[in-house]
């Protein structure tokens, strides 16, 4: 093949591709096209020698990394030059297999050649296991040649399964192919059954999540306040105490380690360090715990005399909400001495929530240290 003849056909052929469409052709060469696709124009150089015509430097790099993947095999094209934006390869003749089927059953033998030409992708390193039945040539010899394989490689998700073979035969030679394949390799067959139950059962969940009702959307806006944390001052302390524990643990080891030091000696140091202000914090809650006791019982002398006289049932520590709850009860109540002891429950609930503040901010400031 005459190379200079053919960069100089090629100069004078503009490709360019367009969104979901096959590719525009400006053709000023003497070349004859062959046929397009989205990715390119095939032009017949000589009798046995034909170029295709990319839109794109990338998809003509892929084409040629697969088709050169194949050379050893029979199964496609023989390479024959490349550009920036071409591939001179051999003509495939022959009938495609869209054309075939038309006329001609799918018959054991081609579900057999079939299956071949799947394994020899596997063996070559493609990553799409898979072709379209109209890129497949029977050639009159009997043996397949595929074309267009670019898509084969440089992929990052497949189908594991054949699925745009199996669907391109249509619904009648697809249950042909499959009980081919079940009698032939029926685990093979029962992998495929597998991978199209969980694409089936996937679309379902698609379905399921796309329609996903708005009395769901509403709870979620209606009952996200669960999850939150700030306005629990105790479970706040505590859970910003982890934070800190966690980032400090973290960077305390990345510190040591670019120091030289051994990593486990560090981790066991600051666990310790840890340990000792998580009993400190443990103390200052009891203490609390029994400062709430006190108060309960002023509050409620009968309540507080039940609980004394019963050892076993210990009053549950008041929280916050409960208190404030108290003091405004107190207030809605109209009585003088009620609201006055209400104010006074507030008053106390504040110095106290001031106290507590004070006693949590300093463990916490503790733990920042
Ligand atoms: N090696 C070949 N021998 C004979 N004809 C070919 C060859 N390669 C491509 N053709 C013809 O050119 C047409 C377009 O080629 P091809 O399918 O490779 O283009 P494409 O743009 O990559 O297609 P797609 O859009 O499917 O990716 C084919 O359908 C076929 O008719
Ligand atoms: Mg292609």
């Amino acid at each position: 093949m005459d190379t200079n003849y053919l960069e100089q056909c090629v100069a004078k052929i503009k490709v360019r591709n367009l969104v979901n469409e096959d590719v525009e052709v400006e053709n000023e060469s003497p070349l004859s096209m062959i046929g397009k696709g989205r990715q390119g124009a095939v032009f017949q150089v000589t009798d046995d020698i034909c170029v295709k015509v990319f839109g794109n430097t990338e998809d003509c790099e892929r084409e040629y990394y697969a088709l050169s993947l194949g050379q050893d095999t029979n199964l496609f094209p023989k390479l024959y030059h490349k550009g920036p934006l071409h591939i001179a390869m051999e003509i495939i003749r022959g009938v495609d297999l869209r054309e075939y089927l038309q006329s001609q059953p799918l018959s054991k033998e081609l579900s057999v050649k079939l299956i071949e030409m799947l394994i020899t992708f596997k063996e070559i390193g493609y990553e799409r296991i898979d072709h379209h039945k109209r890129q497949i040539y029977l050639q009159e010899d009997g043996s397949l040649k595929v074309i267009d394989v670019a898509r084969t490689v440089w992929r990052d998700r497949v189908y594991p399964y054949p699925r745009k073979l199996l669907n391109s035969l249509g619904k009648d030679n697809k249950e042909v192919f499959s009980a081919h394949v079940q009698e032939l390799a029926p685990t093979l067959y029962n992998e495929w059954l597998h991978y199209i139950r969980m694409e089936e059962i996937s679309c379902e969940i698609y379905q399921v999540l796309l329609e996903s009702p708005k009395e769901k959307e509403d709870m979620v806006k209606a009952l996200s306040d669960k999850l939150l944390t700030t306005n629990d001052e105790e479970r706040y302390v505590v859970l910003m105490a982890g934070l800190m524990h966690k980032v400090f643990k973290e960077q305390w080891v990345k510190t040591m380690l670019a120091r030289g030091v051994d990593p486990d000696k560090v981790i066991e140091k600051v666990d310790k360090h840890w340990d000792a202000h998580k009993r400190e914090f443990k103390a200052l809650k009891d203490s609390e715990y029994r400062d709430n006791d006190r108060d309960w019982d002023d509050d409620n002398p009968g309540k507080a005399k039940k609980a004394k006289d019963s050892k076993k049932e210990q009053p549950r520590p008041r929280r916050k909400w409960e208190q404030t709850e108290k003091a405004t009860k107190g207030k809605k109540s109209g009585n003088v001495k009620s609201k006055n002891k209400g104010k006074d429950a507030s008053k106390r609930d504040k110095d106290k929530s001031k106290k507590s503040k004070g006693k949590y901010s300093k463990w916490l400031t503790f733990g920042l240290i």
